[in-house]
């Protein structure tokens, strides 16, 4: 019988603990990062986690359970050691494990993280979280020998409560990292972007008092911009607790008093609001005070909405300049996790004249959604709903109302964000119409006032490019990806091109493009050359700018990024080329056929 190699006394606790109620803005809150090297040990087969009959140890009846696990404490109870964190090699992070190890740049399975620290709880401090920016692509997660719980989705945070396990000294927070794709995931098996695994965000303590600020929405109430409207929420609240709203230069200091659940709604008028846009994009400082902690944000507001083919920016018609963006730093050749990586992809959004940019296809980190606030990018934000997910499947049903959840309570926020997507080119069906009418319904009941969007895909009959989707209309605003030019199509006829798009809507063209090996050169005929693409480009929006109800546009991509579809020697090689801009930071000639562009646009919606 294979000896379980590590056994350890974990005490029983429930199978399954989901994360708690995500805790917001940790970026103000007083926090201790985790951030730095941290021990890993590879488990292909999963060996700390399943015995030799496949049963999880965690959740085997008997006290005895195992899980890879610091052996410091347990080996005057291990019967075999054959693992050991302290003398196991190390990882970065936060940061994927692909672009850190040769030998794990291709890895898709269960790594184990170890992270030893001592903590000193600060006087003012009754209650300590764990909190987790992403973890790809599934955690379970042990502190001390205890198991804190699980958490599925690899772009989202999540949080445990570790007051009565946290100790001054020798704490050992272990995370099982399993990024393997299986069909019921959500992304699914089958994706054109890297996966990188691993804890790819940051990791951080939070302390709170015994009850703290939970969460809260402050935003401008929908359809109206005179009046601030939203929610706290306070944990362990008694009723009648005292909250105190100030958002100084609005000259708003207003009391209120929590209900019995510990929450609080408001809705303030005010006449003086300078509304956040692109051009002028006004943050306030908004201080939410209780008897037991301060707590400071940074809000933008702004109203969005449609109005027949318009969209309206603070009851202006806006034409959204924009680019798409994976969470790669392409010169790393790995996940982006910072302000630096965000700073860099924002910047090149800029000089390219951009006003919008769309974040696929996933919800990236906080980084660069707060960033995109403060520069005055409009951002479109979606879950990765994509392509063939199990659209017949509860559990993946659930899981992408969890991730939507997730995201929109941390961005919920940020003025930057204009736009929820539901999905990424999923082939029309009724399961697959049911499952985005649900996440629709569901992202409405957590939010009224953005829109809603997904990149929906057209067909071609009799010469006319079509647009019909049944799911257009649930959503606010009709985005396609479209590849004249590239997927088929002729570029020499598509400025001639005919639509017919069955509603009236505004469109967005949330993709198009194509590929170009930067410094290769040629003729506009040769697939791969900048020229070629850049008459693509050229071509291409000649065609957009004359379809019906355009409003936007975001090609199809800002970078070249990692993908492992995309393998054709001396041109791929393991990259998809569709970038304006290399892998080594430079830009394609397409670029400037871009920028040329919307600065002719901006100057039709001044
Ligand atoms: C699709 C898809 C992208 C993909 C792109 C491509 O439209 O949405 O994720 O990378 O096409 O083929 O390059």
């Amino acid at each position: 019988m294979l000896k379980s190699f590590i056994i350890i006394l974990l005490f029983s606790l429930p199978f399954i603990v989901l994360p708690q109620d995500l805790i917001t803005n940790t970026t103000n809150r007083n926090t201790t990062t985790l951030n730095g090297t941290w021990n890993y040990i590879v488990d292909p087969y999963e060996t700390g986690y399943y015995n030799y009959r496949y049963q999880p140890y965690d959740q085997l009846p008997e006290k005895n359970n195992s899980a890879f696990y610091n052996n410091y404490h347990a080996k005057d109870k291990l019967e075999l050691v054959e693992y050991d964190f302290d003398k196991s090699p190390t990882l970065t992070v936060p940061g994927d494990w692909n672009s850190q190890h040769d030998k794990l740049f291709y890895y898709e399975g269960t790594i184990w993280y170890k992270r030893s620290f001592d903590y000193q709880v600060s006087k003012m401090s009754n209650r300590q979280f764990v909190y987790f920016g992403a973890v790809n692509y599934k955690a379970e997660v042990y502190l001390n020998g205890i198991k804190l719980g699980t958490h599925e989705g690899g772009f989202t945070p999540f949080n445990f409560e570790i007051t009565s396990i946290l100790k001054e000294k020798d704490n050992y927070l272990v995370v099982k990292v399993d990024n393997k794709r299986f069909k019921e995931a959500i992304p699914t098996i089958n994706t054109d972007w890297w996966n990188y695994g691993g804890i790819t965000r940051d990791v951080k303590i939070i302390e709170e008092p015994s009850t703290f600020i939970q969460d809260y929405s402050i935003q401008l109430e929908k359809n109206s911009n005179k009046t601030i409207k939203g929610y706290i929420s306070l944990n362990n609240a008694k009723a009648d607790e005292n909250v105190n709203l100030t958002i100084p230069e609005l000259d708003i200091n207003t009391s209120l008093k929590t209900d019995g659940n510990g929450n609080v709604q408001f809705e303030i008028p005010s006449k003086k609001i300078q509304y956040w846009s692109p051009e002028f994009p006004k943050l306030y400082d908004v201080f939410i005070k209780t008897g037991y902690q301060t707590l400071k944000d940074e809000i933008g507001f702004r109203t969005i909405e449609t109005m027949g083919p318009d969209i309206l920016l603070n009851g202006k018609s806006i034409f959204l300049r924009g680019i798409c963006i994976h969470e790669e730093n392409a010169m790393r050749g790995a996940r982006a996790y910072n302000d630096a990586d965000a700073l860099v992809a924002l910047n090149w959004a800029k000089e390219l004249g951009c006003n919008y940019v769309r974040l696929a296809h996933y919800p990236h980190n906080e980084h660069i959604v707060k960033l995109a606030d403060k520069m005055g990018l409009m951002v479109w934000e979606e879950i990765p709903v994509y392509w063939t997910v199990d659209f017949t499947n509860e559990k993946s049903l659930a899981n992408a109302k969890n991730q939507l959840s997730e995201a929109i309570a941390r961005d919920k926020n940020r003025a930057s964000i204009i736009i929820w997507s539901m999905a990424n080119e999923t082939p029309p069906s009724d399961p697959r119409n049911t499952f985005l009418k649900a996440l629709i319904n569901h992202t409405k009941s957590m939010d009224e006032t953005r829109l809603i969007s997904a990149a929906l895909e057209k067909h071609y009959k009799d010469g006319v490019n079509i647009v019909d989707d049944e799911i257009g209309n649930y959503l606010d605003i009709v985005a396609f990806n479209q590849y004249t030019g590239w997927y088929g199509g002729s570029l020499e006829e598509a400025p001639n091109a005919k639509w017919d798009i069955k509603f009236n809507k505004p469109v967005v063209i949330s993709e198009f493009g194509g590929g170009a090996l930067q410094g290769l050169h040629g003729t506009t005929k040769e697939r791969w050359t900048e020229e070629y693409q850049e008459y693509l480009y050229e071509q291409n929006l000649k065609m957009i700018e004359k379809i019906p109800n355009i409003r936007g546009t975001s090609p199809w991509i800002l970078n070249d990024f990692r993908s492992p579809k995309r393998v054709l020697p001396n041109i791929q090689d393991g990259w998809n080329r569709k970038g304006l801009i290399s892998n080594h930071g430079i830009k394609k000639k397409a670029f400037f056929t871009v920028k040329d562009f919307y600065k002719k646009i901006k100057l039709q919606y001044k």
